[in-house]
C-alpha cells in the first residue's frame, strides 16, 4: 500500500518511519512521498536524504481550505497515494480530502485522547495535572483529534518533569506505536465499525463477522 506523509516541522515521526521502511519492517507499506505546508522543515530534509520524492504546498498561497485541499489530493494522487499519514502535519484537513481517502487518513496526536485535544496537549496534561500521558494514533474525522482511536501508548508524568522532558517521554513511544498502525493497517488488520477499531491477527474478508472478529481481535498492535 503506497503511503504518503504529510508533515510541517522537525519530522521525527516521519524518521521512525523511514527507519522502519529502510530495515524493510513497515511492509506491505511503502513510503513514496512526503509533502509539507512549510518550505524548507527539517521533515522534508530527512525525506530528501531517504531519496524519497517532495513536494511542499504552502497553504498562505491557496484563498481557502479546500482550494488547498484540492492540490493536496493532486499531489498525492499523482503519486499514487492510497494512505496518509499526518506526521505534525499542522492544517485541519476539510471534507474535501478526507472524503477522498475515505478511512485511509490517519494521524498522531501527543496526548491521550479524548484528553487534550488541538494543540500543545503535553501541556494541557501538566497543566491539568494528570500522572498518566501519552499518544494515540487515529483516523481522522472532521472534527480536531476526534476520529476513531486505532491505538494508544501512556507513559508516566513525573513530579519533576517540564514540557520538554514529557515532550521526549511521549514521543519515544510515538515512534514505535506509528509505524506499527501505518503497518497494520497496510495489512488489512485494523477493522472500524462505527467509533469502534479492533486490531486483528491477520486480513480476514469476514473480519467484520462479530464471532470472526472476536476470535481474531488481538489485546494491542503488534510492535515493528
Ligand atoms: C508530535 O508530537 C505529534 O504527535 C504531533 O506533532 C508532533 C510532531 O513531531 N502531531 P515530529 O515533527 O514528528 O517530530
Amino acid at each position: 500500500m503506497k503511503v504518503g506523509v504529510l508533515a510541517s516541522g522537525s519530522g521525527t515521526n516521519l524518521q521512525s518511519l523511514i527507519d522502519t521502511w529502510q530495515r524493510g519492517a513497515l511492509a506491505p507499506a511503502d513510503l513514496v512521498v512526503v509533502g509539507a505546508n512549510v518550505q524548507g522543515c527539517l521533515a522534508l530534509e530527512r525525506a530528501g536524504k531517504a531519496g524519497l520524492a517532495t513536494f511542499v504546498l504552502s497553504h498562505k498561497a491557496f484563498a481557502s481550505r479546500e482550494d488547498f485541499d484540492r492540490a493536496l489530493v493532486a499531489e498525492l494522487r499523482s503519486h499514487g497515494v492510497e494512505l496518509i499519514v499526518l506526521a505534525g502535519f499542522m492544517r485541519v484537513l476539510t471534507p474535501v480530502f478526507l472524503g477522498e481517502f475515505p478511512q485511509r487518513v490517519i494521524n498522531i496526536h501527543p496526548a491521550l485522547l479524548p484528553a487534550f485535544p488541538g494543540t500543545h496537549g503535553q501541556k494541557q496534561a501538566l497543566d491539568y495535572g494528570v500522572k498518566l500521558a501519552g499518544c494515540t494514533v487515529h483516523f481522522v474525522d472532521a472534527g480536531t483529534d476526534t476520529g476513531p482511536i486505532i491505538a494508544q501508548a501512556a507513559v508516566p508524568v513525573l513530579p519533576e518533569d517540564d514540557e520538554d522532558s514529557l515532550r521526549q517521554r511521549i514521543l519515544t513511544e510515538e515512534h514505535k506505536l506509528l509505524p506499527a498502525v501505518v503497518r497494520a493497517v497496510a495489512a488489512g488488520q485494523v477493522v472500524v465499525t462505527g467509533r469502534h477499531v479492533d486490531v486483528i491477527r491477520e486480513a480476514q474478508s469476514d473480519a467484520k463477522s462479530p464471532t470472526k472478529l472476536a476470535e481474531a481481535r488481538l489485546r494491542s498492535i503488534d510492535p515493528v
